[in-house]
């Protein structure tokens, strides 16, 4: 049975636009194992515009399930996950100007900077999975680099209007799953997946885990406001 791995980076990012210390990622990560939740993933992003260093190094003592760190391939990066040892490294493309992780990890055209950093983590004991796009050519590469997983990218599947389009995008991350497998990668995968769009993914089969974030933490905000209101309604009320 497939494990979901909840990310919290937009509950940081929302303390991050007041700069107080409210919403904490660390309660959000607790709260959701205990809602079931098998994994927790954060992005440190190279300009700390969610997750900060603080929030990595206290999920390393409190995360009862799993720690997976997504990260630039940076000698910065590298030398943080080498200190607070996740029990998943997952590298992903970064560019500062992008809003959210943009496409897969090009691991045909970065092998040589890749191959440094991935060594590096793995010498230092960590399990390295690498962010690519559902194309086999990257599976292999990835398989080539001596990773264990590779997180399928969903996020053009999820952003396909059209239904043969979708379907289209589909049968590439199938492709891409019996590919992995084959050569006998971890399959995990993610970016996009909410409510709607999950089950197609799920019906595939061979993907260990889902890394979720935007579509929960969205959810949450929705169907926690109405108890929130009424919580505040109260106190103004009886104060
Ligand atoms: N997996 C990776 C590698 C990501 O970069 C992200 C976004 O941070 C996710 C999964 C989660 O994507 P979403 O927030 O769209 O669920």
């Amino acid at each position: 049975m497939a494990k979901l791995g909840v990310n919290v980076d937009h509950v940081a990012t929302v303390r991050q636009a007041r700069g107080i210390n409210e919403p904490d990622p660390v309660t959000a990560a607790a709260l959701a194992e205990l809602a079931g939740a098998e994994g927790i993933t954060v992005h440190l992003r190279e300009d700390r515009r969610h997750i900060q260093d603080r929030d990595v190094e206290i999920l390393r003592q409190t995360v009862k399930t799993r720690l997976n760190l997504e990260m630039a391939a940076t000698d910065e990066m590298v030398g943080i996950a080498l200190k607070v040892q996740p029990d998943m490294v997952t590298l992903v493309p970064e560019k500062r100007e992008e809003l959210t992780t943009e496409g897969g990890l090009d691991v045909v055209r970065y092998r040589p900077i890749l191959k440094k950093h991935i060594d590096l983590l793995r010498q230092g004991g960590l399990v390295v999975s690498l962010f690519v796009d559902p194309d086999i050519e990257q599976i292999k590469m990835a398989h080539r680099l001596g990773v264990e997983y590779v997180e399928i990218h969903t996020g053009t599947y999820c952003e396909a209007r059209r239904s043969e389009d979708r379907k289209a995008e589909l049968a590439k991350i199938g492709t891409a799953i019996r590919a992995g497998r084959k050569l006998g990668l971890g399959i995990n995968a993610g970016h996009g997946l909410n409510y709607q769009n999950v089950q197609a993914v799920v019906a595939l089969g061979g993907i260990e885990e889902y890394n979720i974030g935007h579509s929960i933490i969205s959810r949450a905000v929705l169907v926690g406001l109405e108890r929130a209101v009424r919580e505040m309604a109260a106190l103004v009320r009886e104060g």
